[in-house]
């Protein structure tokens, strides 16, 4: 490790494997400019992005428009995960030819409604996937009981945030995780589970490890920060799919962080407008507010904050913010290593540095609303570096819109 007379560290440039950039067609929330930016000033150095654009990407010509849009705009590295429907699973092969970094699939209804294929299709499109030698991330909610309880609580007149919430119960998250499990083991397919934010789905996870799976599982800096308790204290601007939960489930998904069930962070970066959130009434009816809010500039502090306090080590959590979304990810040691010379991305980090995100206008997306508002912080980025390049210091986003490229994948 690095330090310099401030104190400061200098770690391997920090990666994002979940991001929702919006673009291409839903820019009124954030296009890859905007989401780009606010990672350099967040201290990452590669994003990806998710599929549930507009289009949807799910067929090569999309993931190309998209690759293209990130090239004229981007400020720091980025890829793309493609989505497996029940359309689309015959132009795996071409999806995987024209560069995605890996698929995903939508169990359960989320926002943008992609629907899920059958479980038939899930484990044809599992085979195919094998092929390519990538990796099938799950957003792992079971729809039908997700479905089911919104509507019985609608039906019940239950509109609080918190219903929104407990309509989305662990045990949607669980089943998903271990019937996913299963086909990976039927199929010898590589899996990833986004967004891991229960104990229970962890060691399902933990579970399928020991029993050889190759799965590998993400967690969010929400989950690890906020129990449910957000939900009356702050409403629908925490309001996210899969739910922060109660502190039990919290208490054992650091558990098996701890323990290795989970290998990578990443933020789920998710920007509405104040509208869509329904910020000037945040404990208004919940089926009108939607889901996801930002993160990119605050996992750093807040992953930061967790070493601060003795959670893990400076090391650990660069492991898991660096490190191994690079090699989960087919990236490494192109991304995620200090080992390729002047060409490499880094981030300096000052870990000593108090703060509080007094307002979110402060942050570089097009829409800011996150429930990480008012919160405080022990540390922060202060430089950014990508391929050598400075893009971030001193507070200001030094680079170049257009610097950025897409990062190539090698899974062989
Ligand atoms: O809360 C969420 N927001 N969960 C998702 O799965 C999608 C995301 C979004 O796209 O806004
Ligand atoms: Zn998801
Ligand atoms: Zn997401």
């Amino acid at each position: 490790r690095v330090v310099d007379a401030d104190g400061n560290v200098l770690v391997p440039g920090i990666i994002d494997g979940h991001i929702h950039n919006r673009e291409p067609g839903l820019e009124y929330k954030e296009d890859w400019e905007s989401a780009t930016r606010a990672a350099a000033a967040g201290g990452v150095t590669t994003v990806v992005g998710m599929p549930n654009t507009d289009p949807v990407i799910d067929r090569p010509d999309h993931l190309e428009l998209k690759f293209e849009r990130g090239e004229a705009s981007a400020h720091v590295d980025f890829q793309s995960y493609a989505v497996v429907t029940s359309e689309n699973i015959d132009q795996i092969p071409a999806i995987d030819e024209a560069g995605a970094l890996g698929f995903k699939i939508f169990l359960g209804s989320t926002v943008g409604d992609v629907p899920p294929p059958n479980d038939g299709e899930i484990l044809e499109a599992m085979e195919r996937i094998g092929e390519t030698g990538k990796r099938l991330g799950f957003h792992e909610e079971n729809g039908e009981i997700i479905d089911h309880y919104t509507e019985q609580f609608q039906a019940e007149g239950r509109t609080k945030p918190i219903d929104h919430s407990h309509s989305r119960p662990v045990i949607a998250e669980q089943e998903a995780v271990e019937r996913m499990l299963t086909f990976a083991e039927e199929t010898g397919a590589k899996i990833h589970m986004f967004h891991v934010s229960s104990g229970s789905a962890a060691e399902a996870v933990a579970r399928g490890k020991a029993r050889g799976v190759d799965v590998t599982a993400e967690t969010c800096p929400h989950y690890l920060w906020f129990t449910e308790e957000v939900m009356r204290e702050k409403g629908n601007v925490a309001r996210v799919q899969p739910p922060i939960r109660d502190a039990d489930e919290q208490a054992r998904l650091w558990n098996a962080l701890e323990e290795g069930a989970i290998d990578t962070i990443a933020t789920d970066h998710a920007p509405h407008t104040p509208d869509e959130k329904k910020v000037d009434d945040p404990f208004g009816n919940t089926w009108d507010a939607i889901s996801g809010f930002v993160g990119l500039e605050t996992e750093v502090p807040a992953m930061l904050s967790f070493v601060d306090e003795g959670r893990f080590t400076l090391e650990e959590w660069v492991r898991r913010h660096s490190t191994r979304p690079a090699q989960v990810w087919g990236m490494y040691p192109q991304k995620g290593s200090l080992q390729v010379g002047t060409d490499a991305d880094f981030t300096i980090i000052d870990p000593d540095a108090e703060w509080t995100l007094t307002d979110r206008d402060t942050l570089h997306s097009k829409n800011c609303v996150t429930p990480f508002e008012g919160e405080s912080f022990t540390g922060k980025a202060v430089t950014t570096v990508v391929r050598g390049e400075v893009v971030y210091e001193d507070g200001d986003v030094v680079g170049k819109s257009g610097y950025g490229t897409r990062v190539d994948v090698d899974t062989e």
